[in-house]
């Protein structure tokens, strides 16, 4: 596990290099969706990652956000968003960040998630803690929502679909003492997991975006579920995570309404 995490933290060193260098700079936009964009610079960030997972370990699965990724036989699969913020990227917004992750057997083992402009390296191995450049790291101590600093995001679809998270958000504003929309759903769960955040919710994201994350909060004694505050599958399209003790209060005021 040693040497992957080597591998991964090299892979998202290499992609911060392209991401910083090209940051402010010109780029080549692409839409997705209406409101969902994808530029050269998330595929050069994925290309790079990829070949440097691939030439090491050839057999492994990839999933990853912007190619095909690579299906396999083999119980590992790595997990890949090249830039988690791209919205923010685009606009010269300095919030941002590469997340890579590792399936083995349909459990994350290990999470790398970077910010090139803050140089913040964030790291977690099942089982072993979770660090921040290399200092362990854990949730905050803010036991009521009241007091609370939470963060979330909205699905790409939100002009077109009910299930928007307005309404979420229009009951946790009266409720917390703040609610911040950064833009990049894997560094919201890293601030989770070292206190920043106490709390995080969103619908409808993707693997690529909670993979890493979830596992780094759950490493620095986070808490990570569904809205219901039952067990959480990156696969399905909900996560709440939290430094545990605000949790229950979270899931009472997510079960108010969507
Ligand atoms: C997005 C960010 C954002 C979240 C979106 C994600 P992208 O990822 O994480 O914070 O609200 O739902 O899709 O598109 O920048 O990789
Ligand atoms: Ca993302
Ligand atoms: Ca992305």
């Amino acid at each position: 596990m040693k040497q992957m995490m080597g591998i991964a933290i090299n892979a998202a060193r290499a992609a911060g290099k392209i991401l910083e260098e090209n940051f402010g700079k010109c780029l080549e936009i692409d839409f997705k969706g209406e409101i969902d964009l994808v530029t050269d610079i998330d595929r050069m960030s994925e290309e790079t990652i990829i070949e440097i997972i691939r030439d090491e370990y050839p057999d492994h699965q990839i999933l990853a956000e912007e190619s095909e990724g690579q299906k396999g036989t083999s119980f590992y699969k790595w997990i890949i968003d090249p830039l988690d913020g791209t919205t923010n990227y685009a606009h010269g917004y300095p919030c941002f960040c590469i997340s890579i992750a590792l399936e083995e057997d349909g459990d994350i083992v290990l999470g790398v998630i970077y910010n090139p402009i803050l140089e913040e390296l964030f790291t977690a191995e099942r089982g072993k803690g979770s660090f921040l450049n290399r200092r362990k790291i854990r949730v905050s101590s803010a036991d009521m929502l009241t007091y609370s600093m939470l963060a979330t995001g909205f699905p790409y679809d939100l002009r077109e679909s009910q299930n928007n998270n307005l309404k979420h958000f229009n009951n946790f504003i009266i409720r917390s003492q703040a609610i911040r929309r950064a833009g990049s759903a894997a560094l919201d769960l890293c601030y989770v997991a070292m206190g920043r955040f106490d709390g995080f919710w969103e619908p409808k994201l993707s693997p690529w975006d909670v993979a890493a994350g979830s596992l780094i909060v759950k490493e620095a004694e986070g808490m990570v579920t569904d809205f219901e505050g039952g067990k959480f599958d990156i696969y399905s399209k909900e996560i709440l995570a939290t430094n545990g003790r605000i949790h229950n209060e979270m899931v009472d005021v997510l079960k108010t309404g969507c």
